[in-house]
């Protein structure tokens, strides 16, 4: 990620964001994004409608909370500096409400692996981070543990956090969730539903990490099925 400019990174930020809105998955200034950069992280500014958000306007924050720009950063910074702290393994945060994810999250529902697909998020189970207010340390703390060996959680009472790699990987995982939120959602009035065993998950987790599933065609990643013809 910090192959980008810094300007570029922040462009992407606010074209991430209104996609986010766009695709349906957040509503007006719910929500918010950051990327990391040497040193610390960029992150949207609290409560700017993401339709006049410019690259000018994302703010610089450091991991001792201090911040530089011309706006206040995200109400959340705390929850994204802990993760970005607590979790080498990606460079991007979102944060949305999206409507199933955060139905279940309000009913302190957990995702099991009622769908392969489950293991996007990297185990048997999308967790369901307790509340806490907004903004505050407890809540940064509920979505670590949520988040352990996870890369995506739903916050109760609140809406869901997906990690990426990258800021596309970030939004591809958050519409993820909510597709399995939604299917879940629409699943379980129907009667007993069947749940992957912890075994075909470890199969399919396994399957998805090799293949770099769900990214981008250009990513490192084998496919064990198919292989490109020789010549
Ligand atoms: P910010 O506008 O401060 O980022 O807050 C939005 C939000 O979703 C809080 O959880």
């Amino acid at each position: 990620m910090t192959k980008l400019t810094n300007r570029a990174l922040r462009q992407e930020m606010v074209d991430i964001c209104r996609r986010m809105n766009a695709s349906g998955i957040n509503q007006g200034t719910s929500g918010n994004l950051s990327a990391r950069i040497d040193g610390g992280f960029l992150i949207t500014p609290t409560s700017l409608p993401y339709d006049r958000m410019e690259a000018e306007d994302i703010v610089e924050m450091s991991y001792d909370g201090t911040y530089a720009g011309k706006h206040r950063p995200s109400s959340e910074w705390r929850f994204h500096r802990d993760i970005m702290k607590h979790r080498e393994d990606i460079n991007a945060i979102l944060h949305c409400h999206s409507i199933y994810a955060t139905t279940l999250a309000c009913q302190y529902k957990p995702i099991p692996a009622f769908h392969y697909m489950v293991g996007v998020a990297g185990g048997t189970t999308i967790r369901v981070a307790p509340y806490a207010t907004f903004g505050t340390q407890q809540l940064s703390d509920n979505a670590i543990e949520a988040l352990e060996g996870r890369l995506a959680c739903l916050l109760g009472q609140h809406g869901q956090i997906s990690l990426g790699k990258t800021l596309e990987a970030s939004l591809w995982l958050a519409t993820e969730v909510e597709t399995l939120a939604r299917l879940y959602v629409q699943a379980l009035p129907l009667g007993d539903l069947p749940i992957l065993s912890d075994e075909e998950m470890a199969r399919v987790i396994e399957q998805m990490r090799k293949m770099s599933y769900g990214q981008a065609p250009d990513a490192e990643g084998i496919n064990d099925v198919a292989r490109p013809r020789a010549g």
